[in-house]
């Protein structure tokens, strides 16, 4: 007697993939501890470590960049962010005490200013030359609009506070948050220049997770720029033509749309819901620093919610890991995304398409830029001088209705809508807006 069982049919490659497995991680772009090629030249830049809540009576330890680190700010107002460990003999300084100028390890009450100078070693005897001859490791640290930032590389090098323009708009709250992922910081920075996943993750696979039009795919279109580049979604709404543009700047900014446009109603170059970073924590976590904007242009209807904005908390669907295990699998997003990759992806098992053009660029900038750092140039910053830099990342919706040839009308507006953008670079600030708001009024008379 035979017994019958259904076998499936198909070809079957487990087996032979396996040997992909002992892949390496693409060490260049992954690795950022002190001493690594992208480490270094990520040190380069400023970078938000935290933000200004986190920050009261108590040392806060950190750990950013694989460095352990304390973060304070001493009774006379001022931050420090030194090594975690005391110089004396390895003594935490989260447990130490916070003083007018400077903190004190709770082990032996070794002094510490934020520049890392000892003050006071009190257990040595008084004509003690210990504390000039040894120093605490010490970063730089500025507080912007409830951000703090800091600077991890030589100090020769240290660059001026990139300013951007859409750091300091009329009637605009930016509004600080931050959440971790388990994950290495380029497997976060890729979500944001990848589009292509937002129809599918966001609408199609699973549901809607912010709103219906965002099902569409759109024309997608990639502009270079210094330090960086923009792309464009071009998505046909009814009437309407809503192009939404995207910034990333080298290495880890970037800055979305707004958070609640539909593209239904008409709106020109309004700017965008979120200015972030992806900061490295060590070499298999990182922790995405940003603000929320609020403002009545990109949320009319007042849906954001800034009370959500804090520390491993925002205000729109899929960025932590709180929720539960069921719900991330009926309705995963972008963290699921992104963590499911594992703590650190392995390129060289995938398999990129065109639809992986932003990342594939974004892999091939970064290289590029790590190269020419290690050469011996000074890596691009995003401004100079404290001079606000012209940024593109916001909404635009034309009265534009459709064509026969639509997808080819989407591709020539959104070309046509860059080069407007761009032809504002040589202004800045209300000059600017108006230059661009015009000229899009005029695009859209013209039907494109
Ligand atoms: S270990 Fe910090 S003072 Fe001794
Ligand atoms: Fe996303």
């Amino acid at each position: 007697m035979t017994v019958e069982i259904k076998m499936p049919q198909g070809r079957f490659d487990g087996h032979a993939r396996n040997k992909l497995g002992t892949l390496e991680p693409d060490d260049l772009l992954h690795r950022i501890g002190p001493g690594t090629p992208c480490g270094e030249y990520m040190r380069r830049f400023w970078h938000p470590i935290a933000i200004s809540s986190m920050v009261a009576d108590r040392p806060v330890r950190l750990r950013r960049f694989g460095e352990n680190l304390v973060l304070f700010r001493d009774k006379s107002g001022r931050l420090g962010l030194l090594h975690l460990n005391c110089s004396h003999r390895n003594a935490s300084l989260e447990f130490g005490v916070i003083e007018t100028d400077g903190i004190r390890c709770c082990y032996h009450g070794w002094k510490y200013d934020i520049d890392g100078t000892i003050l006071e070693t009190p257990a040595e005897p008084a004509n003690s030359r210990i504390r000039e001859r040894v120093r605490q490791g010490a970063y730089p640290v500025v507080e912007y609009k409830n951000m703090i930032f800091a600077y991890f590389g030589p100090p020769a090098e240290q660059p001026p506070l990139p300013v951007l323009d859409t750091w300091d708009w009329p009637d605009d709250e930016m509004v600080p948050y931050m959440v971790p992922s388990p994950v290495n910081w380029l497997q976060v920075s890729e979500n944001s220049v990848d589009p292509y996943h937002v129809p599918f993750l966001h609408a199609r696979v699973t549901g809607v997770q912010f709103q219906d039009n965002f099902a569409h795919i759109g024309v997608i279109n990639y502009h270079e720029r210094e330090a960086g580049f923009f792309y464009t979604t071009a998505r046909r709404v009814g009437r309407m033509l809503w192009i939404r543009v995207h910034d990333h700047l080298l290495p880890n900014f970037s800055q979305n749309g707004g958070m609640w446009t539909e593209g239904d109603q008409s709106v020109y170059f309004a700017r965008c819901g979120l200015t972030r970073w992806v900061v490295p924590v060590d070499d298999t976590n990182c922790i995405v620093i940003a603000w929320r904007h609020f403002n009545k242009e990109t949320d009319p209807l007042g849906r954001g919610d800034k009370s959500q904005c804090g520390y491993d908390s925002v205000d729109f669907y899929g960025q932590t890991g709180h929720r539960p295990y069921e719900l991330k699998q009926s309705n995963p997003g972008d963290y699921e995304a992104w963590g499911g990759q594992g703590p650190i992806t392995v390129h060289a098992r995938e398999n990129l398409g065109h639809s992986d053009q932003g990342v594939a660029s974004l892999r091939r900038k970064l290289k590029a830029a790590i190269k020419k750092f290690q050469e011996g140039e000074r890596p691009l910053q995003p401004s100079v001088d404290g001079v606000p830099v012209n940024t593109y990342a916001g909404d635009t919706v034309l009265a534009i209705p459709p064509s026969n040839d639509d997808r080819d009308l989407c591709d020539r507006v959104s070309r046509r809508m860059a080069e407007i953008y761009r032809s504002g670079d040589k202004l800045t600030g209300e000059a600017r807006r108006l230059h661009i708001k015009a000229a899009l009024r005029e695009l859209e008379t013209m039907r494109g």
